[in-house]
């Protein structure tokens, strides 16, 4: 899929944007704190309806916008046919009620910050939950390099939002699976305190496993499906073979039917019962999760250099982007917000080699002459320049 056209109002320094695009490549340069960063969030907000980077959307409203709100619309050409796509956020006060708001970027739901966010597809008000991966945006910045030395809850994170875009199950599961983790932990810290009753935690436990079991089959099943891709590219970098594993907190075996693993997850959630009252906490499920690497036995999380880490987070990255595609039989929109200039000429030369075939590619650079040559060719350069975009 491409994106045609983008037209951004009062999105944070761009008072008023409209990009006409085509498939292909394109070179953001800019000088830092130009904007790149910002056209790439606007661009990864028509995925998932969240921003990246903002912690509160309040954020995203241009400073001193005279009308509190910013728009963001979008013209996609997909596999399937054109789809518009408009999302408007503002501030209060504004009348209308509140959408419902994946939880996506982040892992718990945001508080209550009384911002309003209307979405339209093809003219039609959804909710944001709904309209999460209909447009999928694959992003890779900085941050991301450090994914297999980073922390667990950063690789958990990989996970979902990959997933979320492929999948509307996973996303809802997801989004209760956290609201029921809130409630959950809230209810232990009660019967802790003599408030409630052991007993309560039966219903909880029981809506626990019920969203738990799809994430962590699903979960499971993408890193399956990452693995041949990964391990490919890892070796094009010059690295050996590369081997990614799921590692969940509550393990199902592969031909275990889904009632058989709730059951044997709420069993464990009993055994375990005693020890998350004292501790007021979840123990188990999908939240403890982790993803490992390794080259051979060695675990690279633990034992990989700098280079070998790096390698295995593009590999993975690269593998997201088939996976999706694979899996919506649309190939993603890949943002590279400044990743270029991170990875040595090697990596550089084997990236921009790899999504060539990339039917949509932005990437941003504040030095776009240390990129590799041959990519000047087929790629279109704009300048950005406190908050406007120009070709050049
Ligand atoms: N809501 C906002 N309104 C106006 N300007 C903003 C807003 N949020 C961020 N900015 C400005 O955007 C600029 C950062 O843009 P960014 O895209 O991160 O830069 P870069 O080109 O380095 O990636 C900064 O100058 C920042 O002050
Ligand atoms: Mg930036």
């Amino acid at each position: 899929m491409y994106l045609e056209h983008l037209e951004l109002v009062d999105y944070r320094n761009y008072a008023e944007l409209r990009l006409e695009l085509e498939p292909g490549a394109y070179i953001l340069a800019g000088d830092n704190a130009q904007g790149k960063s910002n056209i790439c969030e606007a661009i990864r907000l028509l995925a998932t309806m969240r921003s990246f980077r903002a912690g509160s959307e309040r954020e995203l409203i241009r400073w001193g916008a005279p009308n509190g709100f910013t728009r963001v619309r979008a013209l996609v050409r997909q596999a399937a046919g054109p789809l518009k796509m408009e999302i408007v956020i503002s501030a209060p006060p504004m009348l209308g009620e509140y959408d419902g708001v994946g939880y996506l970027d982040q892992l718990t739901p945001p508080a209550a910050s009384g911002m309003h966010k209307k979405i339209r597809v093809n003219d039609a008000p959804r909710r944001a939950l709904d309209c999460v991966g209909l447009v999928t945006v694959v992003l890779f910045e900085p941050t991301d390099l450090d994914l297999v030395s980073g922390t667990p809850q950063g690789r958990r994170h990989f996970m979902d939002v990959t997933l979320c875009q492929i999948s509307r199950g996973y996303c809802r599961a997801l989004s209760q699976y956290q609201k029921i983790l809130t409630q959950r932990a809230a209810l232990l810290r009660r019967i802790r305190d003599n408030l409630d009753e052991p007993g309560s935690l039966h219903y909880w436990d029981e809506q626990l496993a019920q969203q738990a079991v799809p994430i962590i089959v699903e979960r499971s099943s993408l890193i399956t499906r990452c693995l041949p891709t990964a391990d490919e590219f890892a070796r094009q970098l010059g690295g050996k073979s590369l081997t990614l594993e799921y590692q969940p907190s509550f393990a199902i075996p592969v031909d275990q039917s889904v009632p058989a693993a709730r059951f044997a997850l709420m069993e464990r959630l009993a055994a375990l019962r005693k020890r998350e009252i004292i501790q007021g906490v979840n123990l188990i499920g999908p939240h403890r999760d982790d993803l490992a690497f390794f080259e051979g036995p060695v675990n690279l999380g633990i034992f990989g250099s700098r280079g070998q880490q790096r390698t295995a987070a593009l590999a993975l990255k690269i593998a997201e982007l088939a996976a999706i595609e694979t899996e919506t039989g649309d190939q993603p929109i890949l943002v590279l917000d400044d990743v270029l200039s991170e990875l040595d000429p090697t990596r550089q030369a084997a990236l921009t080699h790899r999504i060539r075939t990339v039917s949509q590619v932005f990437l941003t650079s504040a030095d776009p002459e240390t990129m590799p040559p041959d990519f000047h060719m087929w790629a279109t350069r704009l300048q950005v320049r406190r908050g406007t975009i120009q070709p050049i």
